[in-house]
């Protein structure tokens, strides 16, 4: 077993066999005691982008010290022949249902690199080290309109024009995607959804939070109380803004979003907001990566925030690797806030205790 007792941003960090963790674009969750990181399980060279061997979890008594507890979602085992080695799975996020007492885990999903199916990935497991069998791939809320959809994305001349070229609408900014309605082109198969997250407000209600419309804006849909299927209650918030890598937590009272651009794999600025209301109006906060190396998000792009409690938060970020995709290393910073803005300082050796 490992003996850390700090954080070491960007260095390899070991699990208990002395292996590299591989766990990227991955999350947090906190069950009987234990902390469990789920990520995309990368393997060797360019590769290695593509989902070879499925979803990696570990398991932690101090966010340190990480034992191998193997593949929670195995895509040669998975329940289905649409899930199979060379898919995208991506941003796996997990979440434990009270109400139905399964683990659910949510997944960007493409049958291939091309990024045109935008789906999502549903899986559950009995147990929190899987294994995991999927449920669904689906895209999101076919039939129905965010509440808040202004008028003019529902006119029928600009859906018209953007369901003529949907597949050839680039998902990095793009004017063309605000001339359109890339969403009501999509109303009836459903939302594109893309970089994901989960986050469970004080009530217990889930919520899907989910690039969309090419990844030009963001969308926020209400899950069913079994976290397994979608309300057809969903928001718009950052409107062509263009932002990937959504995470989101909240503190007295306010939601606070942590997100970046759109830029593939290359790091780039961090974006933060924060809003009353899950649903918006979001107010941006600008890049919370202030010091020097932050113009880059200090080379890495967000995945999670984790509540530790006390008002602490646990920011995670991927440095991916594109070339050698296990080489990925893990950003893990404290968010720290100025006056109500979260700042995440340049990356140091620390530790929970000195917060
Ligand atoms: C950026 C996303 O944040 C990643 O999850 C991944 O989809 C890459 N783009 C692929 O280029």
């Amino acid at each position: 077993m490992t003996n850390f007792h700090s954080f070491r941003p960007g260095e390899l960090w070991p699990d208990d066999h002395g292996v590299h963790i591989n766990a990227h674009g991955g999350c947090l969750l906190r069950h009987g005691g234990k902390i469990y990181w789920y990520g995309e399980h990368k393997v060797e060279g360019r590769r290695g982008n593509l989902a070879r061997v499925g979803v990696h979890v570990y398991v932690s008594d101090d966010y340190y010290n990480w034992r191998d507890a193997g593949i929670a979602f195995d895509v040669k085992n998975s329940g289905s022949t649409a899930v199979r080695p060379g898919c995208v799975i991506e941003r796996p996020k997990v979440l434990f249902c009270p109400r139905t007492g399964k683990f659910v885990m949510y997944f960007h999903f493409e049958r291939d690199s091309s990024y045109q199916d935008a789906s999502i990935g549903i899986a559950t497991a009995d147990a929190p080290e899987g294994p995991f069998q999927l449920r669904e791939i689906t895209k999101i809320n076919p039939g129905f309109w965010p509440e808040n959809t202004p008028p003019e994305l529902r006119d029928p001349a600009r859906i018209a024009a953007s369901a003529a070229k949907l597949n050839r609408i680039s998902c990095g900014e793009n004017p063309e995607a605000a001339r359109g309605s890339i969403l009501g082109a999509c109303v009836p198969t459903g939302q594109d959804s893309r970089d994901m997250t989960l986050f469970v407000d004080d009530d217990g209600r889930a919520y899907l939070i989910y690039s969309s419309e090419r990844n030009s804006t963001t969308h926020v849909a209400e899950l069913t109380d079994d976290y397994l299927g979608r309300t057809g209650r969903f928001w718009r918030i950052f409107p062509f803004r263009w932002m990937e890598a959504p995470s989101l937590f909240k503190h007295n009272g306010k939601y606070y979003f942590i997100g970046s651009g759109c830029t593939g794999w290359a790091p780039n600025a961090a974006r933060s907001a924060v809003a009353d209301s899950l649903q918006g109006p979001w107010t941006e906060l600008g890049n919370p990566a202030v010091d020097d190396g932050g113009e880059l998000t200090y080379g890495a792009q967000s995945t999670w925030i984790e509540p530790l409690g006390g008002g602490r938060f646990l920011f995670m970020a991927d440095i991916w690797r594109p070339d050698n995709a296990i080489d990925g290393r893990y950003l893990w910073l404290p968010v720290e806030f100025e006056g109500e803005r979260p700042v995440l300082r340049a990356p140091r050796e620390w530790s929970l205790e000195s917060l």
